[in-house]
């Protein structure tokens, strides 16, 4: 009887199976030999024995993973010589459980790498490539084979809890990092699972909100990313997200699932959904959604009774099975892979380190505040997340490191010391303050999705502060911030805005190191955007750290101490306040009523509330929104400092009339006193003559390698007919309007050096593609 493991002589096996051979899945003739009850149990998963999730199976019914602390699993069909394969979180690094019952010899902890947000602000894909090799490895050496990240959705607006696992408010950035991030875990030899697909731009009433947004804002910005990642990374998976799209759950939609990502982006692997998501397995199977996870009884029960009632067809089931086989067949598990638990963690470390450097941002550095400079020997560190620093966000994109850097510690490893007296003081603080705080079961669910972040309650009033500056040559002040998984972000003070309590920190500290002649430095050690414009004025420098991994610490230092010459970038803007962000007035959206009961209360993570969001804001996110409706921003997209300066000369931008590309060069020379790297930016204002536009978009970017003072580097871009076009909902196609374009070519999206225009002569339909995910009700523009 032919099995699944026949394909492991691809080639010559009758079976032909998996993309070793680069050969189409004959799924009859595995699932031929298949019963329907083997093919149910391949498509749900395994189920999750984790207490306080939503549905999760009994204990009694889940399988005991492979890999403990892994989120899922398919199951293993022995008579089919088909085994498990096993799906494990998250952007930031591998999450599984570090420790393990009887077996006290050995420990499994996995490195925790920079938040995606400060990846991006990296705009270095080939370090983002780096990372991902690392993560990967990590990944094969613990025994997984698909790895749940990296997550792209855009940063809407800036309370989204998980914003830290997402990259950016732009596709191209989010997108290229993606890819860059794919090929890098899946040079590994196991798979991702890019997510969550799509438009999930917030965690309130997650499970069941619907997203009210056009066909144009979908195509232009919440599915771009997808498809540059699917088109340029080719991911193993794709995970469908929570949230339905114009009425329709995304794992239930087949213009999602099959319209736009299979047959319009070619997406060759199997799509999962996310934990417990969705609510009817039947839909998911038959819009293309392959794989239920982390799979409940009920699920089952469900499909097996539709194709015996004849409701499913089961070749919708056959379909899905083959697609999961064909990946199943590239797994390291199933390719019989000898994993070590003994991953190099201490490589990984120095990439972790490496990364998180370059992708710290430079807001503020007035009179060459920094880099410190030989004279600064001893340093006032106040703020709680200077001794107790985050290191990633919380939830599923958390990741079990064996130990975290903080900043003290970075610092006093660098050689500098510390004010011992205010170092007492917080340790007592935060001893006590944690003491406080309900301590997390073992294992619980709400808890790990939560974090407890320490609110800054200290008073660090005039005496302290003056005292402080008597004594030290420098104040550093970190303001921390944590989000994560089942609640967004606040707008109020002690979350988007400073608590009163930082503000009167950061006025005592500060007049007190002036006084004196001192600088104050603030560090911003958190996970998404905050206010920043009504403060700014208090710090001499300001480091945004962003969460860097276990090597947080070290990596700030770096930046601190000019070691490394900060290069990151901001890939998300930082507004002036939260009422200018586009999206403020219809974020989180609304829980609906229902009839005959109470208005529900919004929910917290996993109770489905029926709620709606109306993206009214629609092409204008971020930066497309500021520029075009001249809003003035605190910090623009794209925007760094950095310890020495460039000059961008000898642009060269042709041909003048547009056929098939635009070649942009350009040559950027370092004319300061220090070794750095510089970020190019190319935007493209586009004429808006049938549909509105925004007033320029990012169509490319790169990086510079370290270039020594005096020393050009030439880079070079192009600009392709996909990058002109817009998308119009009449015809469901990418059209570049007739007319002239501007390159802008700068080191922010404000700061452009050089400009260049070409011309099209003519209307150019780029790409037709399905119509798909249209709204069944108009949207009322937030901004006309
Ligand atoms: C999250 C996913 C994650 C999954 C498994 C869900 O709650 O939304 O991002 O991969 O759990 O842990």
């Amino acid at each position: 009887m032919p099995t699944i493991r026949s394909i492991k002589t691809p080639c010559t096996a009758l079976i032909v199976l998996g993309w070793a051979c680069l050969l189409p899945v004959r799924a009859a003739d595995v699932t031929g030999t298949m019963t329907l009850e083997e093919k149910v149990r391949l498509v749900v998963g395994t189920g999750m024995d984790f207490p306080g999730a939503p549905g999760a199976a009994a204990p009694a019914t889940a399988v005991e993973m492979p890999v403990p602390g892994a989120a899922g699993g398919t199951a293993a069909i022995a008579r089919l010589g088909m085994t498990s394969m096993v799906l494990a979180d998250g952007p930031a690094g591998l999450r599984i459980a570090p420790t393990r019952g009887n077996d006290t010899d050995n420990t499994y902890y996995c490195t925790a790498f920079p938040i995606e947000t400060l990846l991006a602000s990296t705009w270095d894909t080939e370090l983002v490539y780096r990372v991902g090799q690392a993560v990967g490895n990590e990944v094969l050496e613990y025994g997984v084979d698909v790895l749940l990240a990296p997550a792209l959705n855009l940063h809407r607006n800036p309370l989204c809890g998980r914003n830290f696992e997402y990259y950016s408010e732009d596709p191209l950035v989010a997108g290229r990092m993606t890819a860059a991030m794919v090929r890098g875990v899946q040079s590994q030899g196991v798979g991702t699972s890019i997510k969550h697909f799509a438009a999930n731009n917030q965690e309130t009433n997650r499970m069941s909100v619907n997203t009210i947004v056009s066909e144009r804002a979908l195509r232009e910005l919440y599915l771009e990313g997808f498809r540059i990642a699917v088109e340029e990374g080719q991911p193993w998976t794709v995970m469908s997200s929570y949230n339905k799209i114009n009425g329709v759950y995304t794992s239930e939609s087949p213009d999602l699932l099959t319209k736009i990502l299979r047959e319009d982006w070619g997406f060759k692997g199997f799509v999962m959904s996310d934990w417990f998501g969705g609510s009817d397995p039947v839909a998911q199977m038959k819009a293309g959604n392959d794989l239920l996870t982390p799979g409940t009884p009920d699920q089952s029960a469900k499909i097996l009774a539709a194709v015996r009632e004849g409701r499913l067809d089961e070749k919708v089931l056959d379909r899905n099975v083959a697609r999961i086989l064909q990946i199943l067949a590239q797994s390291p598990r199933y390719k019989g892979y000898r994993y070590s638990n003994k991953p190099d963690l201490k490589a990984h470390a120095t990439v972790a380190r490496q990364a998180a450097a370059e992708g710290m941002v430079l807001l503020k550095n007035a009179r060459g505040t920094l880099p410190l400079a030989g004279k600064i020997k001893t340093v006032a560190a106040f703020g709680n997340t200077s001794y107790d620093i985050v290191t990633g966000g919380s939830g599923s994109g958390k990741v079990n490191e064996a130990y975290r850097v903080t900043l003290v510690e970075g610092l006093r490893s660098s050689g500098l010391s510390l004010n011992a007296s205010l170092q007492d003081l917080y340790a007592g603080y935060i001893k006590e303050a944690k003491a406080r705080q309900p301590s997390p079961r073992q294992g619980d669910l709400m808890a790990m999705m939560m974090g407890f972040p320490l609110v800054e309650e200290m008073q660090v009033d005039a005496d302290l502060a003056a005292r402080m500056a008597q004594e030290a040559d420098v104040a550093l002040v970190t303001l921390g911030r944590n989000s994560g998984e089942g609640k967004d972000r606040q707008a109020e003070a002690g979350d988007f805005a400073l608590s009163q309590r930082e503000v009167s920190m950061l006025q005592a500290v500060s007049k007190a190191f002036q006084a004196k002649g001192k600088k104050t430095v603030v560090v911003l050690n958190i996970g998404g955007v905050i206010e920043t414009a009504s403060w700014r004025d208090l710090a001499d420098a300001i480091v945004l750290a962003w969460q860097g991994g276990q090597e947080t610490g070290n990596a700030i230092v770096d930046v601190l101490s000019g070691k490394v010459n900060p290069s990151g970038r901001l890939a998300s803007t930082f507004p002036m306040s939260y009422t200018d962000v586009p999206s403020a007035k219809s974020f989180p959206g609304i829980a609906l009523e229902t009839p005959g009961s109470e208005r529900p209360a919004t929910d917290g993570w996993n109770v489905r509330v029926p709620a709606e969001v109306v993206y009214g804001e629609d092409i204008y996110v971020g930066y497309r929104y500021y520029r075009t409706f001249k809003v003035p921003v605190a910090y623009e997209f794209g925007y760094g400092l950095s310890y020495t300066q460039f000059e961008y000369g000898n642009p060269a931008v042709g041909p003048t009339h547009f056929t098939d590309k635009v070649t942009v060069g350009i040559d950027v020379k370092n004319t300061g006193k220090v070794a750095g790297r510089e970020v190019v930016q190319v935007y493209l204002s586009a004429p808006a003559r049938k549909l509105d536009k925004p007033k320029e978009e990012l169509v490319a970017f790169g990086k510079t390698g370290l270039l020594q003072p005096g020393e050009t580097r030439r880079l070079s871009f192009e600009i392709k007919a996909e990058d002109l076009a817009s998308f119009d909902e009449a015809s469901s196609s990418w059209v570049a309007e007739a007319g002239a374009y501007q390159v802008e070519i700068g080191d922010s999206v404000k700061d452009i050096r050089q400009t260049a225009t070409f011309d099209l002569d003519k209307e150019l339909t780029v790409k037709k593609v399905n119509k798909a995910l249209t709204p069944t009700r108009q949207i009322n523009r937030l901004h006309p």
